[in-house]
This record gives structure tokens, C-alpha cells and sequence, in this order.
């Protein structure tokens, strides 16, 4: 253990450094102040979320550590590769830096966009022992106060929806880093509000995104807590629609945002009809693999008795054929 936490002291001061550096670098990158602009952010917002930038420049990291640039801390945080001929090089170059920030302020890794064009768009640290991506929300470290303020917490998918939301006030979002939400994420985003409003693309990977997402939310949920979907017209992400749309008009969105029962049922109906009693029975069937699952029993039983509505049953029967207790006996 002792071992342990020299390890990760080291590899934090590496991405520390590595930030700054970054932040220096886009001061002096006019090409790359120009993209931020051009992408509606501020300097301040910048700042706010310690967005710098990597040189085009096979080992522009040397110049930030010198020696140190032969270290195993850098190779370990990911910032340096080295080829099968044991020659260094960075990861990053000539892409936007997003540094990602733990819950204590701590720089865990980055996620680094090609500026205009290009593949892969986004380029991530790879997974570290301060970084393990299934756990971390980008943003949530900035977001924390205007969570509390709001009572809500906004997921969206991307570096830009977090960072372009706050630039027009609206500064409770968090970023899932290009993964499915876990069940850890969720737990996390609890513990910060018991609201959980879930935006994702308007696209199908977002719908995509989104029914994960609510099947990882089924047994995290509790009689005081409240999971929405926020689904955007499909061309458009959060990012696109508060530039488009106004930051009234995403709030409004976020308050009117689908309740978790309501697309699950949704989901359900998709592609069924009900006018036939055996896709009547196959909707019942399909609920089996969701509704046991809802670990919030008032919740349960509100959304068993929208499901024995669109069934034509009893919620007895549809709780007996979900294999559950008929919950209140009249
Ligand atoms: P998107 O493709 O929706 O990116 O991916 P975006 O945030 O809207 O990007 P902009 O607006 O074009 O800049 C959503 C998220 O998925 C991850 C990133 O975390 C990104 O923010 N992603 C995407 C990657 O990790 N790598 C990629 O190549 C693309
Ligand atoms: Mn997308
Ligand atoms: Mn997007
Ligand atoms: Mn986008
Ligand atoms: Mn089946």
C-alpha cells in the first residue's frame, strides 16, 4: 500500500503537470483559442475547467519535464507511449485538452479533441490507477455547487455538452466518458441529488444510451429518488440545442424531461399491438425482465398499475405474473 500511494502520487503529478503545461500551451495557440471560440466558449469557461492544449509536437511533453520525461510515471498515466524500439512520444498532439478532475479536485486523466476533423475525434487517457473509466463523470467536480442549488443533475455523453451547458448557465451537467452508465455512476450521481435527469444525443446511439442507462437505474432507485430522460430532437445534442435553443429553453426541457416509469413502458410498448391479446401477453412477458428489478416498492407498484392498464389486467394479476406479490390486498 505504501507502495501503492507512491505510485499514484507520481502519476498524479505527472497529469498535474501535464495540465499546466497544456493550459500554457493554449495561450499561445491561436489556432486553437480560435476553435474554443468558434465552439461559443469563453476564456473564463476555459479556465473554469482547466482546458488547455497539446502541441503539434511529437514530444512537446519534454519541455514540461525535462528528464522526467523518461520516467515510468508518464508512461503509466498514459501521456507518453513508447514504440517497440523503446522511443517515447506523445500521446496527445495538436488536439484540445480536456482534463478529467475527480471528485477531490484531482487530475485523473484527459480526453483530447482533434481540432476540425479528423479520427479518432476524441482521444482518451487510457484506464490508470487513478482512472478507472466506468466510475468518473467528467464535470462533476465543478458541478457539485450548482447540483446542490438546483436539486438536479444533468448526464449527458460528451466533454463539449458539460462544458457548452455551463457556458450558458446551466451548471449541473456531467459527462459519462463515451461509456454506458454503470450501476457506480449511478450511485454517484445519487449521493450528489436525488434528481437524475439523463440527456443523451437525440441520435439512435443516444436512444441507445439511454435505454442502458434506465435498465443500469432499475435498482438504484428508492421511493425519494427521481430518474427522467431527456430526449432531444434527433439532430441535436445538449451542447447543439443550448446554442440553438437557449438556456431557457433546456431548463424547461429538463423539467418537463420523461419520467423513468413512462419510458420504461415506452420501451416495453415499442413495436406492440395492444389491441391483440397475445402482444398484450408478450408486453406483460417482456415486463418481467424490468419491473422485479425496481428496487423502489411504492415506484414498483405505480408502474405495475400503468402497465396493467395498457395490459386490460388487474395489478394482481399482472403483479402474479411478474412473479410478484399482489402488494396492497383490498
Ligand atoms: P460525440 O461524438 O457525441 O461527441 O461523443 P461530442 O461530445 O458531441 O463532440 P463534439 O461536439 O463533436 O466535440 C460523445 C462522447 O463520447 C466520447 C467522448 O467522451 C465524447 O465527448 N468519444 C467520442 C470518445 O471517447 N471518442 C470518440 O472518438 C468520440
Ligand atoms: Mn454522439
Ligand atoms: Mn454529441
Ligand atoms: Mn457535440
Ligand atoms: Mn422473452
Amino acid at each position: 500500500p505504501q507502495q501503492d500511494r507512491a505510485q499514484l502520487s507520481s502519476l498524479l503529478d505527472a497529469t498535474t503537470r501535464a495540465s499546466r503545461f497544456f493550459q500554457e500551451q493554449l495561450r499561445r495557440s491561436p489556432k486553437a483559442i480560435e476553435y474554443l471560440k468558434q465552439r461559443g466558449l469563453t476564456g473564463e469557461i476555459a479556465r473554469q475547467f482547466g482546458i488547455g492544449y497539446a502541441p503539434d509536437d511529437w514530444n512537446a511533453l519534454r519541455e514540461a519535464f525535462g528528464k522526467d520525461y523518461d520516467s515510468p510515471a508518464l508512461l503509466e498515466s498514459g501521456l507518453v507511449i513508447q514504440n517497440d524500439a523503446g522511443r517515447r512520444y506523445d500521446r496527445f498532439r495538436d488536439r484540445v485538452m480536456f482534463p478529467i478532475i475527480d471528485q477531490r479536485g484531482h487530475i485523473i486523466g484527459f480526453g483530447g479533441r482533434v481540432i476540425g476533423q479528423g479520427e479518432p475525434k476524441y482521444l482518451n487517457s487510457p484506464e490508470t490507477p487513478l482512472f478507472e473509466k466506468g466510475r468518473e463523470l467528467y464535470g462533476l467536480f465543478q458541478a457539485r455547487q450548482a447540483i446542490r442549488e438546483s436539486g438536479m443533475v444533468v448526464v449527458t455523453e460528451g466533454y463539449m455538452d458539460v462544458v457548452a451547458l455551463a457556458q450558458y448557465g446551466f451548471g449541473s451537467a456531467v459527462a459519462t466518458l463515451g461509456t454506458a452508465t454503470t450501476a457506480t455512476h449511478i450511485q454517484k450521481l445519487f449521493r450528489q441529488s436525488e434528481k437524475v435527469v439523463f440527456c443523451f444525443d437525440g441520435d439512435k446511439a443516444g436512444r441507445k444510451a439511454a435505454t442502458r442507462a434506465l435498465e443500469n437505474a432499475l435498482d438504484q432507485l428508492a421511493d425519494d429518488r427521481e430518474v427522467r430522460f431527456l430526449f432531444l430532437p434527433a439532430e441535436h445534442d445538449p451542447d447543439s440545442f443550448i446554442r440553438a435553443e437557449g438556456l431557457e429553453a433546456f431548463k424547461r426541457a429538463a423539467s418537463d424531461a420523461m419520467p423513468l416509469s413512462e419510458f420504461l413502458l415506452q420501451t416495453l410498448r415499442a413495436d406492440l399491438d395492444l389491441s391483440i391479446p397475445e402482444e398484450r401477453a408478450k408486453l406483460v412477458h417482456d415486463a418481467k425482465a424490468l419491473i422485479p428489478k425496481i428496487s423502489a416498492p411504492i415506484l414498483q407498484l405505480q408502474t405495475i398499475r400503468l402497465l396493467a392498464d395498457d395490459a386490460g389486467m388487474s395489478t394482481d394479476e399482472v403483479s402474479l405474473a411478474l412473479g410478484l406479490r399482489p402488494a396492497f390486498k383490498s
